[in-house]
């Protein structure tokens, strides 16, 4: 046996290394599986992090690898603080982080508090506890509405669709903003906070670089009798916040869950250096999403208005500056993201014209319209380039850089996003962006693993496999480690100067030392400014910037 290597951490010690970090999202599920079984495993994605050190990246966000039923393909979690049998073990995840570290890469997980799973320990003793107990105060029952208490305690309806309640044997019903599988947990209740405090610290003792925190709008609730209804099912949605004053509605982004993440700090300003953490917060208004990136809370916000923007030239400047100033207005850096495994693939996605409901585009198998896959991803790499040249984060998603596209046409017979079920099958749900990633142009599943994959690759994904693009002059794997390199050097202040003097539809800024991007939207070709070529998203032709591309430029 040999004896066990040490090896020395890499990683930066930089208390700020998260302000301008590029961060890649891996969905261990659909990202590598060691084991054959056709489920991405631990195993699976350490043997493969040398890939994400030679793209470039400072750090990596794994999603939840939890033990868990995966009702909600692992958003529903058993235990917080252990691994999935399916996925590995506690050994295997510590295998993860130390060669993460030894690649200098930083480690972050999910952290998903606002429910369990129906399995959790915790709901399975409120069951056998029943109406009354201190079990089931860790969670929201309530006693129904009607001469028997038949109908749910309010309106309220699930994010995935349906009522928000459900009822058990004894007739009380349980609150879940999520799937049936997904009780809400009550933040009010201090064991509850206790518990995820001690979360913070198994993951940090761990030698976890940092958290990001799943649906942090959500955790703070009104439950002050008698509870309100909604009036409309719409209301329920975090997207109609706009119709309430700021901090009302009755279950998103209500003023207290601040004090959740002011009380989290402390734990994580006693680390060296300190823990980080990122907010997913679908909240509509820059500067409410800001609150939750204050230095004394989480320190960045997911950019959902960001990823929500059309391909267009004004719209994304307005976003831009909108998104920079509601984070330096509380200090903290602000984040890009284009995707991540709840939406469609944005080299697909910024294809879809103006209004196109992404649920109806995938429900037609991606047909109407149809999406030219070349034009696509053409305008993704643009895009990239365009985000990955503003001042802060940037969080990528796995497969981006390979310029996947979405897989619309999945069998409805293949699909495992409980919204099919839930929404009565008129949501097509995440799984087109979930197939798992595809490494060699041959194998059982394009190298996923020595099996097959949970859902079935397309035979397309073969031309876009990492074999097949690396050393490849002009592939937009090569396009992307080339960009995060220039990147790494180029970086300085947090901050950019536009152009006003640029055709309409081209966009124009100057970051620091004379690094300069150009983004083409206009559709016909524009005279390419002065300046040194650093990179560009596709050729360049006689001085010209075609449409849909990307040029960075130097002095
Ligand atoms: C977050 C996750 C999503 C999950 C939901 C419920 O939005 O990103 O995948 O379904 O939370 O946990």
């Amino acid at each position: 046996m040999t004896a066990r290597t040490i090896t020395p951490d890499l990683s930066s010690r930089d208390p700020d290394w998260w302000r301008q970090a590029v961060i890649y999202q891996i969905y261990p599920r659909s990202f590598a599986d060691a084991d054959g079984d056709g489920l991405g495993d631990l195993r699976g994605a350490t043997q493969r992090l040398t890939h994400l050190a030679a793209l470039g990246v400072d750090a990596l966000w794994l999603s939840p690898f939890y033990p868990s039923e995966l009702a909600d393909g692992g958003y529903d979690v058993d235990d917080h603080r252990d691994v999935d049998p399916r996925l590995g073990t506690l050994d295997d995840f510590d295998a993860l982080a130390a060669e993460a570290h030894r690649l200098g890469l930083k480690v972050i997980v999910d952290l998903v508090p606002n429910h369990t799973s129906h399995r959790h320990a915790w709901f399975r003793r409120a069951l056998e506890d029943g109406p009354g107990s201190p079990a089931r105060d860790r969670y929201v029952f309530r006693d129904g509405r009607g001469a028997h208490g038949e109908l749910p305690p309010t309106d309220w309806q699930s994010v995935f669709g349906g009522s928000a309640w459900r009822r058990v044997p004894d007739g009380q019903w349980y609150l879940h903003l999520f799937t049936p599988q997904q009780p809400d947990l009550n933040w009010q209740n201090e064991e509850v906070r206790a518990d995820f405090r001690t979360t913070l610290r198994f993951w940090s003792d761990r030698g976890v670089d940092g958290f990001r925190v799943d649906v942090a709008h959500a955790l703070a609730k009104d439950l002050s009798e008698p509870l309100r209804d909604l009036g409309a099912p719409e209301l329920s949605r975090d997207a109609a916040l706009t119709a309430f004053a700021p901090g009302t509605h009755p279950f998103f982004d209500r003023d207290e869950v601040h004090a959740v993440y002011r009380d989290w700090r402390k734990i994580f300003d006693s680390y060296r250096p300190p823990r980080t953490a990122v907010a997913e917060a679908w909240v509509p208004d820059p500067a409410r999403r800001a609150l939750y990136a204050r230095p004394e809370e989480l320190g960045q916000a997911f950019n959902f208005g960001y990823l929500q923007t059309g391909w267009d030239a004004a719209e994304l400047r307005r976003t831009i500056t909108d998104s920079l100033a509601a984070a330096h207005a509380v200090g903290a850096s602000a984040t890009w993201v284009l995707s991540n495994h709840d939406v469609v693939r944005h080299a697909s996605r910024l294809m879809l014209p103006p209004g196109t409901d992404d649920n109806a585009w995938l429900l037609s198998g991606g047909h109407a319209p149809a999406v030219d896959e070349a034009a696509g991803l053409r305008r993704a790499r643009a895009a990239t380039l365009l985000m990955l040249a503003l001042p802060g984060s940037a969080y990528l998603y796995q497969g981006e850089e390979l310029g996947l596209p979405e897989v619309a046409d999945l069998p409805t017979e293949v699909i495992q996003d409980p919204v099919w079920e839930q929404t009565g099958r008129v949501r097509k749900g995440r799984d087109g962006c979930r197939v798992p990633l595809p490494w060699t142009t041959t194998g059982p599943s394009y190298g996923f693993g020595p099996g097959g994959a949970w859902l079935p690759q397309p035979a397309r994904f073969a031309s876009y496999a990492v074999q097949a693009q690396d050393g490849v002059e002009g592939s937009t794997l090569e396009l992307y480690r080339t960009a995060l390199r220039l990147r790494r050097k180029l970086l300085d202040g947090e901050s950019l100067t536009w152009s006003d003097d640029t055709p309409a539809g081209v966009l124009r800024f100057d970051r620091c030392d004379g690094w300069r991007c150009v983004t083409n939207l206009s559709g016909t070709d524009v005279a390419l400014p002065a300046g040194e070529v650093l990179l560009s998203s596709a050729p360049l032709q006689d001085g010209r910037l075609g449409p849909d591309t990307t040029v960075w430029l130097g002095r």
